[in-house]
């Protein structure tokens, strides 16, 4: 009998869960936690929470199943992505980790671009710079933390230091790696010239391995803490969203996974890597050895509704809102919603874009905003679509849909018929966590391969094909495609006053 853990050390909590042999899951236990805003667009978090929530969390599920250590054969990892963790010569934590969502380092990413060209990075990388990313956030601390700087003698991402703590290994797996943006793209492994051009010390960079790879067993120490047996294997695993990918079954092309949460992500597993020229769509490493995936992020998604409900009703039960504007037809009556409320990362890579209701008449009503929001958000991912596409991805042929919005009828059927795909829902909602406890389980040999891990463990449970209303969204679409642009000066120009003149 095999069982398998997977972690997910996310923004707001370590999650651990158990599978059993069949892959269930037969529990699953979180520890939350905070992050820290010291100043307008930092977040960081402390990276003692990450490792006191896993050996946390992996007791509780131990305990809760009382399943047999021995019967553990492996954990897998996964997490938030591209935070930096910085250790001293002694594998000290030397800062708080600066993480995913903190965007204090525009003018390291011009730098970056400046350094080593757009086109190359581009080309090197698959992506331009970005504030989320790694790479400008080691600039950020040579430029304003000399001190820490200097002392710096491993960078690690946070699930790679939860892996530390559980094996004493310095070890990252290539889809974190490839998120640092320090990784030749291609060759799935460090690039030397731009490592070289950064000034970045090649020693601070640990040895990359695949997702399904071991990467050590359990320490005596933190066997201890979490009630497994000392050398339990640990195994690579991935970012959390080439997990998230694994655990919802995207793993080939054709199929692809479309997370509604607060924000929104569409993830296209790839066999080669394929960059969008003007780096519009993220190209990472797949957690799935040999592959690659394509990656587009939305900032406000499911969160565009859930602030219009929290504002203009919220005294209302959120499920009946949402519900209320299911007779409005198609087009919600000419209103169009853009959802850029905390900026947007794909496809206008723009931290002033704005939101919006264009259109708005007497006749419109609250239900019509309800509805136009729903529509404006699939408009988005339909601009990410419609980017992946244009790259050779024309035979999408079924989306995965998972996160909180998903679980809207209504919001499922506008998405069919906006991107024009059938959207399909399964029976896994453990998303991340899930991801990461199948690669241990596959790294270990229970199953032969991802396909046949994904084929055992995971049902389609709803289907949603596309409907009449298809073609009245196809030519909303292109009023829709045409609004950014054509706002983009006075969305700036709206922002730069803000900061002069008007507060909130
Ligand atoms: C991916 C990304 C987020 C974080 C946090 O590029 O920034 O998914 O990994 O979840």
């Amino acid at each position: 009998m095999s069982y398998f853990i997977g972690i997910d050390t996310s923004t707001t909590a370590t999650k651990a869960l158990l599978i059993d042999p069949k892959g269930a899951v037969i529990s699953v236990a979180s520890n939350s936690y905070d992050y820290q805003t010291p100043h307008p667009l930092w977040s960081e978090q402390s990276p003692d929470l990450w490792s006191k929530g896993t050996f946390a969390s992996i007791a509780q599920v131990v305990q809760q199943t009382g399943v047999d250590p021995q019967q553990v054969k492996g954990i897998g990892l996964t997490g938030q992505m591209h935070g930096l963790v910085l250790l001293d010569k002694n594998n000290q934590v030397l800062r708080p980790s600066i993480l995913w969502n903190d965007q204090r380092t525009t003018a390291e990413c011009d730098e970056i671009r400046q350094l080593f060209g757009k086109s190359q990075l581009i080309s090197v990388t698959g992506n331009d710079a970005l504030t989320g990313f790694t790479a400008s956030k080691i600039m950020w601390v040579k430029h304003h933390e000399p001190d820490i700087y200097h002392q710096i003698a491993k960078i690690l991402l946070p699930k790679d230091y939860v892996r530390f703590c559980l094996t004493g290994e310095l070890t990252l797996d290539r889809a974190g790696g490839a998120g640092t943006q320090l990784f030749d793209l291609k060759a799935r492994s460090w690039s030397a010239d731009l490592i070289n051009t950064l000034g970045i010390d090649p020693q601070w960079l640990p040895p990359t391995v695949e997702g399904t790879e071991a990467t050590g067993g359990l320490t005596a120490e933190a066997a201890a803490k979490t009630g497994l047996l000392p050398n339990t294997t640990v195994y690579a695993g991935g970012g959390d969203q080439a997990a998230s990918a694994v655990g919802t079954g995207a793993i080939a092309e054709g199929v692809v996974s479309l997370s509604l949460g607060t924000s929104g992500v569409i993830f296209a597993t790839t066999d080669h890597p394929l960059i969008e020229p003007d780096g519009k769509l993220h190209a990472f490493c797949h957690a799935i050895p040999d592959k690659w995936h394509l990656m587009g992020v939305m900032l406000s998604a499911a969160g565009s509704l859930r602030w219009h409900h929290d504002t203009h009703a919220p005294d209302s039960d959120y499920d009946t809102f949402t519900r209320s504007c299911a007779d409005i037809p198609a087009g919600s009556g000419g209103l169009i919603f853009l959802p850029y409320l905390t900026g947007e990362r794909t496809p206008h890579p723009d931290p002033l874009a704005r939101g919006a209701f264009i259109g708005l008449t007497v006749q419109h009503t609250q239900a019509h905003m309800t509805r136009a929001v729903m529509e404006g958000v699939a408009f988005g991912f339909r601009d990410i679509f419609e980017l992946m596409q244009g790259m050779g991805l024309s035979n999408i042929r079924q989306v995965r849909v998972s996160g909180g919005g998903s679980k809207s009828p209504l919001w499922r059927q506008i998405l069919a018929d906006v991107l024009n795909t059938e959207i399909v829902t399964v029976n896994t909602a453990e998303g991340a966590a899930f991801g990461a406890a199948l690669l241990a389980a596959i790294g270990h040999g229970h199953f032969s391969d991802p396909a046949t891990a994904v084929e055992q463990t995971i049902q389609i449970t709803g289907r949603t094909k596309p409907s009449t209303n298809a073609t009245i969204y196809s030519n909303i679409y292109t009023i829709y495609r045409d609004l950014y642009p054509r706002l983009k000066t006075s969305f700036h120009r709206l922002s730069h006053l803000n900061h002069q003149q008007f507060s909130i």
